[in-house]
């Protein structure tokens, strides 16, 4: 028997890499238009088989993500990989069509003060705002994945308890999402809380239809992903180099690196398909792009070979 298999762990894990989207999102200076569309290609060059490229939001909003259309026109789009986009309404889902966008994400919250702060709208609002998204986009034949911010705390509001998440869950799931992403937006999950919480969305969503989407800004999201892979959680949300923070979550720290959880599933046996080495060439590209080091650890101790 192998590790992952000793573990309870799944074989092979889909990594979603939200670097070009949650990354870039915040970054205090515009990122060149040609430097993303060359990021989301190293991406899928080195394997990643889902590329989260941008955003269809108000660019008065989020303005990094202003040029999403472009990216779309310009990547090499590969066979077999996903090339989500985010969209918080129809104005945003037109505009995804209209560059051939297959795949689209709506994102709710399971805080209300953070909804608001995020898309200006309560929870319900959104959600009335989603279906009809989703009901054209299964129309069109577009896939639509479901995210959800707060699951393991808010910026405004302190812990969320996971019933709040589940109920969430429970309407992407009803509106034909084909799976649902947990958001530990502001990192501070830890993972037992993590566990509960996947263990109360379970409950309506099952586990091989969720995926984990942890921030790691108290250092707490490789124990996170390891705690929810154990139920059954095979599909995880990344950023390339640990790019980003959310705008409207203050001190936020970037999605976990991807190298990172590249490192510790290569370690357990757990199958990919992606390439370190390529993979580190990307982190560096982005990095160099926008004028710091990789946050991965990974980044840093190859560095020093
Ligand atoms: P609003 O101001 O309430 O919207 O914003 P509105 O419908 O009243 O429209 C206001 C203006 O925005 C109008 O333009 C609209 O046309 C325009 P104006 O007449 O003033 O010139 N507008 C749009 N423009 C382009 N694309 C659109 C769109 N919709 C309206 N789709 C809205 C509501 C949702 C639009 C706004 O709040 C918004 O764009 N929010 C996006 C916030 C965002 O992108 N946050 C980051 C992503 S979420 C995240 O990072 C968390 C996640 O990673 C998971 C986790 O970590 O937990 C997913
Ligand atoms: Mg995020």
């Amino acid at each position: 028997m192998d590790d992952a298999q000793n573990m309870n762990l799944p074989k092979h894990v889909k990594i979603v890499d939200v670097g070009p989207r949650d990354g870039l999102q915040n970054q205090p200076k515009s990122v060149p238009l040609d430097a993303k569309v060359k990021l989301v290609d190293m991406l899928t060059g080195a394997g990643v088989p889902s590329v989260e490229v941008g955003a269809f939001v108000s660019p008065k909003w989020v303005p990094q993500m202003a040029d999403t259309a472009d990216v779309m026109r310009l990547i090499s789009r590969r066979a077999g990989v996903s090339y989500p986009v985010l969209v918080p309404n129809m104005k945003g889902y037109e505009a995804a069509k209209a560059v051939g966008c297959e795949e689209v994400a709506i994102f709710g919250a399971a805080s209300e003060t953070f909804s608001q702060k995020n898309i200006n709208c309560t929870i319900a609002e959104s959600l009335d705002r989603f279906r009809p998204v989703a009901e054209a986009a299964l129309a069109d034949g577009v896939r639509v994945r479901g995210y959800i911010s707060c699951v393991l705390g808010c910026p405004y509001e302190g812990d969320i308890a996971p019933a709040a998440v589940a109920d969430v869950a429970r309407e992407l799931d009803a509106m034909g999402c084909y799976e649902v992403s947990l958001g530990d937006t502001i990192g501070t999950g830890t993972p037992v809380k993590a566990q509960t919480m996947i263990n109360a969305v379970a409950a309506h969503v099952p586990s091989d239809r969720l995926a984990a989407h942890f921030h790691d800004t108290y250092g707490q999201a490789l124990a996170n992903l390891l705690a929810v892979m154990q139920q059954g959680v095979a599909v995880i949300d990344t950023a390339v180099a640990g790019l980003g923070g959310c705008p409207y979550a203050k001190g936020a720290s970037g999605n976990v690196a991807t190298e990172d959880v590249l490192y510790m599933l290569d370690g357990l046996g757990i199958e990919t398909g992606i390439d370190m080495d390529k993979l580190l060439t990307a982190s560096h590209f982005i990095s160099g792009v926008i004028g710091r080091a990789p946050a991965s650890k990974v980044a840093q101790a190859r560095l020093g070979r």
